[in-house]
């Protein structure tokens, strides 16, 4: 092979590999907007509650002249209003991070941040929530992307629950020492022995799209597997049929940052 040839392919390599980099990187992007239309519809709900909570309120304040009634109402309006604040930032800091930033960050508020945004979806399925946290570990990750692989799990769990169920959030140490783990565990159909070894690649999906055109992409799965691995972590899976699935994450615990621990509040806000 002449030397200019040669050189004509390295060229050629380079420009796909920055190619393939760019796909990936609006795959993910995609993969984070079909997350947050499955949350869509239930987020609307929940503003919808939030603003009458706030409408009724703010009308008991001006029929009741009496300070006791009103400092009530605007109490009620307050937390409404910083309800509705918390989601908000929640959703756009999520969706507007696409940097690969990590920081080293508190996992129990990462599993918080994500279940604000999907208790609602969560109530609507009739799926019971429980949160587990046995200690708070740290870990350097980036935010966005953790929470991009919880929201695929836990919207994975739902959707397995069909008839609602019971979804089980735990945080905590591992057995292993140094490993931070959070598990993801449903009480839904299961996954056929068959089956497992597959549900991490690439389009493999048994879903078709729902009602709201949500669903059966299969990439959630692999983009999990992506992600933790470039956080150095692992993902395993345990299934019973007609019994339930858990994904545990486990990942490189990290001692907290020294600001933390002197009692400032814990920031997980990257970019
Ligand atoms: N919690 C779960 N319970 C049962 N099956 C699951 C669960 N999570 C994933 N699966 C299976 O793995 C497949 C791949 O999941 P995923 O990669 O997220 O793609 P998608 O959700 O688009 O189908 C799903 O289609 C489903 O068959
Ligand atoms: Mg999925």
């Amino acid at each position: 092979m002449s030397s200019i040839e040669l050189e004509r392919l390295r060229s050629e390599n380079t420009v796909l590999r920055s190619q393939l980099a760019d796909l990936q990187q609006r795959l993910i992007q995609s993969e984070k907007m079909s997350s947050v239309g499955t949350l869509a519809s239930s987020i609307t709900h929940e503003f919808n509650n939030i603003l009458m909570t706030v409408i009724n309120y703010a009308k008991m304040g001006l029929r009741h002249k009496q300070p006791a009634v009103r400092d009530k109402a605007f109490d009620r309006i307050l937390s409404s209003g910083q309800r509705a604040a918390k989601i908000t930032t929640g959703l756009l800091s999520y969706v507007r991070n696409r940097s690969d930033r990590k920081d080293i960050l508190s996992l129990k508020q990462i599993v918080q941040d994500v279940l604000v945004l999907v208790e609602k979806d969560l109530a609507i399925h009739r799926v019971r929530l429980d949160l587990q946290v046995t200690s708070e570990p740290f870990a350097s990750v980036n935010a966005a992307q953790l929470q991009q692989v919880l929201l695929n799990l836990i919207i994975n769990a739902r959707q397995a629950m069909d008839n609602g169920g019971t979804l089980t959030v735990s945080v905590g140490a591992g057995a292993e020492p140094g490993i931070a783990e959070i598990t993801i565990r449903d009480t839904g159909c299961g996954i056929p022995a068959d089956q497992l070894p597959r549900i991490f690649d690439r389009f493999y999906t048994t879903k078709t799209a729902d009602a709201q055109g949500q669903g059966g992409t299969g990439l959630g799965l692999a983009l999990c597997k992506d992600v933790i691995e470039s956080h150095q972590g692992r993902i395993r899976v345990e299934s019973g049929l007609g019994k339930g699935t858990a994904f545990i994450l486990k990942l490189p615990a990290i001692a907290p940052p020294a600001m933390l621990l002197t009692g400032a509040p814990p920031s997980q806000k990257a970019g």
